[in-house]
């Protein structure tokens, strides 16, 4: 078995962390760059990773969070944060400054950001903060894997209240700018304590379609 397949057999929805293991430095450095390195639609990165090590805010979340163990046990709470719409805006300041970076010249800019905004308002992409939210679920799958290549547990967390986590993140870390980005979905990372669990996948058949 390849060492991709291994992490891949590795990577379960760990239920429980072990609280007194941390993630080293230049380990959760690794799983961090495999988000910040993934793809995005026209290359927006509409993302910030908000990476809660302190065990006070830790707790301030969990019960918005369904009460979940993995909240308080894990070493690193990642919260995948999205921008809000008004930064997809044609103009803004963000499109602007995502989009220098690839069109070095005026035409170039205003031929981008017109092929972007009349992709924004598309009868197949009409709902904005939608579309950059499936975004960060590219970025927060590759830090599973990447985390699982590593030896690391981690559990997706989706099971939240938005409204009452929303208000407790901005009772707890007053400076996230929540006027700009919104929750989307949340990772734990850390430690199992427990044996994973059965896995439960259909087969392959099921699934896939080759023509
Ligand atoms: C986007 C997403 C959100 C999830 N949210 C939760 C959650 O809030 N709590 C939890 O215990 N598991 C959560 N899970 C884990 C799934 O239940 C789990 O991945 C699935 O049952 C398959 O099990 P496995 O990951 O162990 O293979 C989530 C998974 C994904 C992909």
């Amino acid at each position: 078995m390849s060492d991709f397949m291994k992490a891949m057999n590795f990577r379960h929805a760990c239920k429980l962390f072990d609280e007194k293991k941390k993630i080293p430095v230049p380990v959760f450095d690794e799983i961090l760059e495999a988000g910040r390195l993934s793809p995005s639609s026209f290359g927006t990165e509409p993302w910030h990773f908000l990476v809660i090590t302190s065990n006070e805010v830790k707790a301030a979340l969990r019960p918005a969070c369904w009460n979940q163990p993995q909240i308080t046990t894990c070493s690193h709470f990642v919260m995948l944060l999205v921008r809000k719409p008004q930064d997809f805006e044609f103009g803004s300041a963000f499109l602007n400054e995502t989009f220098t970076r690839r069109a070095n010249t005026p035409d170039k800019l205003s031929a981008i950001c017109g092929a972007f905004d009349n992709f924004i308002r598309s009868d197949l992409k009409p709902d904005v903060l939608n579309w950059a939210k499936m975004q960060t679920y590219i970025a927060g799958g590759n830090m599973m894997t990447a985390a699982a290549f590593l030896g690391v547990d981690t559990c997706a967390i989706e099971g939240f209240n938005f409204n009452a986590l929303t208000d407790a993140l901005a009772r707890a870390v007053p400076s996230v700018d929540l006027t700009r980005y919104e929750i989307a979905w949340n990772i734990a990372f850390g430690y199992r304590v427990n044996e994973q669990q059965p896995r439960y996948r259909f087969p392959r058949e099921k699934v896939t379609t080759f023509i």
